[in-house]
């Protein structure tokens, strides 16, 4: 079943399956959104119910609870954990400081909140997801629904004195209506091309009324697990300034792919 996978769906599965090696016993874990994140949880999942793991996991998204109900995960909500021993997350890029946008599933806001109440914060991601410098991908804010359009405005006109080539803000839509975030907010995409100072940019953004979060994640990420088409693994570690290289060989039978393509 893996041979059908895609290079991409592979890379972003043998980074969720080197993650999962940093999972222990006992462990607070924060399960992350979007489609390497659900790799995850699936790995955690067949080690729960094969190896008597014995986790709790706290959700960043109603998806990814639903997920990690259904693979036999204990899911409990932040308040109750209150703290976390690691957070396990996708990304939508990362830089060489392990920077991040964040946000393209929507779920910025319990993701940040989750990676910040948590000792460690590992970043799984195909290689795709690194760039020298953030921006390419349009960076995720969200913002609550009343007054969108001023709030829209507001943050275009403040892009103009920020290092950014580009300064355009859409609502994200979902069809014919606006995307609704699991908060009951809206998102907008800022088109920014490059943004010459992200930590700058995180601050600036979350000082404008109307704006709840943004999908920069500026110091949060410990380390990130980069996975090739091929099976190789890089792992970088920031705080130790550290950077392995392994490789993850498939098992064709495993019951993951099969459930995948249920
Ligand atoms: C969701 C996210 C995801 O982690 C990010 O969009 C990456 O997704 P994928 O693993 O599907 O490429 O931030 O809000």
């Amino acid at each position: 079943m893996a041979g059908e996978l895609s290079p991409i769906d592979k890379a972003k599965f043998v980074a969720a399956k080197r993650a999962a090696d940093f999972v222990e016993d006992g462990m607070r874990v924060g399960l992350g959104t979007g489609s390497t994140a659900a790799w995850l949880v699936r790995c955690l999942g067949e080690m729960v119910r094969d190896d008597g793991l014995k986790i709790r996991g706290v959700p960043t998204s109603t998806r990814t609870a639903e997920l990690a109900r259904d693979v036999g995960i204990e899911v409990i909500s932040l308040d109750e954990a209150r703290w976390l021993d690691l957070t396990i997350d996708g990304a939508d890029e990362f830089d060489g400081d392990l920077n991040l946008i964040k946000g393209g599933g929507g779920a910025l806001l319990q993701e940040k909140i989750v990676a910040t109440a948590s000792d460690q914060m590992i970043v799984i991601a195909d290689v795709g997801k690194a760039v020298e410098n953030l921006g390419a991908f349009p960076l995720p804010v969200e913002v609550i629904p009343f007054g969108w359009q001023t709030t829209q405005a507001l943050v275009e006109e403040t892009l103009i004195s920020m290092d950014v080539l580009g300064r355009n803000a859409t609502l994200r839509m979902n069809g014919g209506a606006p995307f609704i975030t699991d908060e009951g907010n809206y998102i907008l995409d800022l088109h920014l091309g490059r943004i010459g100072n992200p930590r700058q940019m995180a601050l600036v953004m979350n000082q404008m009324p109307g704006v709840v979060e943004n999908g920069l994640f500026i110091d949060i990420c410990d380390k990130v697990i980069i996975g090739y088409g091929d099976g190789r693994i890089e792992l970088r570690d920031i705080n130790e300034g550290t950077v392995e290289h392994d490789r993850l060989d498939f098992v064709e039978s495993d019951n993951l792919f099969t459930d995948l393509a249920e």
